[in-house]
């Protein structure tokens, strides 16, 4: 079995190109030009519903929802924002952009936050990112009860985490604000794109405003408009918008948000379940409240030299399959030590011995399960190649 195209994206459906064309007619592109109903508008209203949620603000990115949601809280300059330490760099780079100051928490070879680590750190910061990295969850139920006795907010980065269930409760809903990505190697792929979502009106007013809601556009927002009127004139406005076009490619997807997640789900835990044979692979599980709603696979390689690794990745590359070590690709976004750009540069050694052994594998949910035995198949064959089948124990 040949292995399949691991970046080929799956078709937008069909409806997208009736809206896009409508949308070329009316060269009506402006989110803010219809007096009502435009695609930017009722996409909000719809990921609203679909998550629960009291308010949506679609805009041009997930950084930018992750900037904004920090912009929004009003914190002074320099706050210090914890971070965990294994996320991408964008993440870190948003509370740069709002001039506030990132502070890194080890994360745990399970690709979670290191509770001891975050708890330690949690009384010298004014707000917490949790990004839910790759989709894979910390300890939610420990995380908001540390954050709520000290009344820190906490902003959920779930740019990877659409359709992840905690305790049965959609991930982005359990902190003040949640963050979604529609960029293209996303659960819903729009290129480019983000959304905020929150219960508290005067947060997503004033993330509204400074969105580009500028003069009385906000009264094209279904929220509360006294508190949009409370915030007029009182924030600047970095347009940070979203366009007609991409929420018009993004609302037909949503419907088929179950059928991706289902998917994506099933075709993890096939090949985890294969790469679980080996003696030199471990699958993290995932904790016991959470449901996953995964696009990629990661493990870890255990027992092995940095070589060795090395090794792997080139006997998988020899067959055509991509193995990305984190810590081992040189300039990789997800690997602290690259952030060069923090105003405060720190060693977090767990985080790094797990970044050298953690492997990445995107899986896109629409992979046919008939190929799914020849991606395991491929890795498997990389680190029998390079290790043999069997760990010889006592030498
Ligand atoms: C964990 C994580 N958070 C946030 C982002 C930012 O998303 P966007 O590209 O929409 O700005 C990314 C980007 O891939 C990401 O990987």
């Amino acid at each position: 079995m040949t292995l399949p195209n691991m970046h080929q994206a799956e078709a937008i459906p069909a409806e997208a190109r009736a809206a896009l064309d409508d949308l070329l007619q009316t060269g009506d592109l402006f989110r803010y030009t219809a007096p009502s109903d435009a695609p930017v508008s009722l996409l909000e209203t719809e990921f609203a519903a679909m998550m629960g949620s009291r308010f949506a603000l679609a805009v041009s990115s997930c950084s930018a929802a992750l900037f904004l949601s920090l912009k929004a809280l009003g914190l002074p300059r320099d706050a210090r924002v914890l971070i965990p330490g294994f996320t991408f760099a964008a993440v870190p780079s948003s509370a740069v952009h709002a001039d506030c100051i990132p502070v890194l928490c080890e994360v745990g070879d399970n690709y979670r936050i290191d509770l001891t680590d975050f708890e330690a750190k949690l009384d010298d910061v004014h707000a917490v990112i949790i990004s839910h990295m790759r989709g894979h969850t910390s300890d939610m139920d420990a995380i908001m009860t540390l954050c709520d006795a000290r009344d820190i907010p906490v902003i959920e980065d779930a740019a990877h985490s659409l359709g992840t269930l905690w305790h049965d409760r959609k991930i982005g809903t359990l902190g003040k604000i949640g963050c979604f990505s529609f960029q293209s190697y996303k659960m819903i792929n729009a290129g480019e794109g983000g959304i905020l979502i929150t219960d508290d009106a005067d947060l997503v007013a004033r993330a509204v405003i400074m969105s580009g809601a500028y003069e009385h556009n906000w009264k094209k927002h279904d929220v509360l408009h006294a508190a949009l009127e409370r915030w007029q004139n009182q924030l600047p406005l970095y347009n940070l918008r979203l366009s007609n076009l991409s929420a018009a490619v993004i609302r037909p997807q949503l419907p088929q948000l179950p059928r991706r997640i289902a998917d994506g789900l099933r075709n993890h835990d096939h090949v985890a379940e294969r790469l679980q044979t080996s003696p030199w692979i471990d699958v993290p599980p995932p904790l016991s409240p959470e449901t996953r709603a995964p696009d990629s696979i990661q493990f870890n390689l255990v027992g092995l030299t940095d070589d060795e690794v090395t090794s792997v990745v080139a006997a998988a590359k020899t067959v055509g399959m991509k193995i990305q070590v984190f810590g081992l690709s040189s300039d990789n976004a997800r690997a602290f030590w690259n952030w060069q750009f923090l105003p405060e540069q720190v060693d977090l050694p767990q985080t790094r011995a797990m970044l050298m052994r953690a492997c990445d594998v995107r899986l896109p949910v629409h992979l046919p399960v008939d190929t799914l035995d020849a991606v395991a198949d491929a890795i498997l064959g990389a680190v029998e190649a390079v290790m043999g089948g069997q760990k010889a124990f006592g030498t």
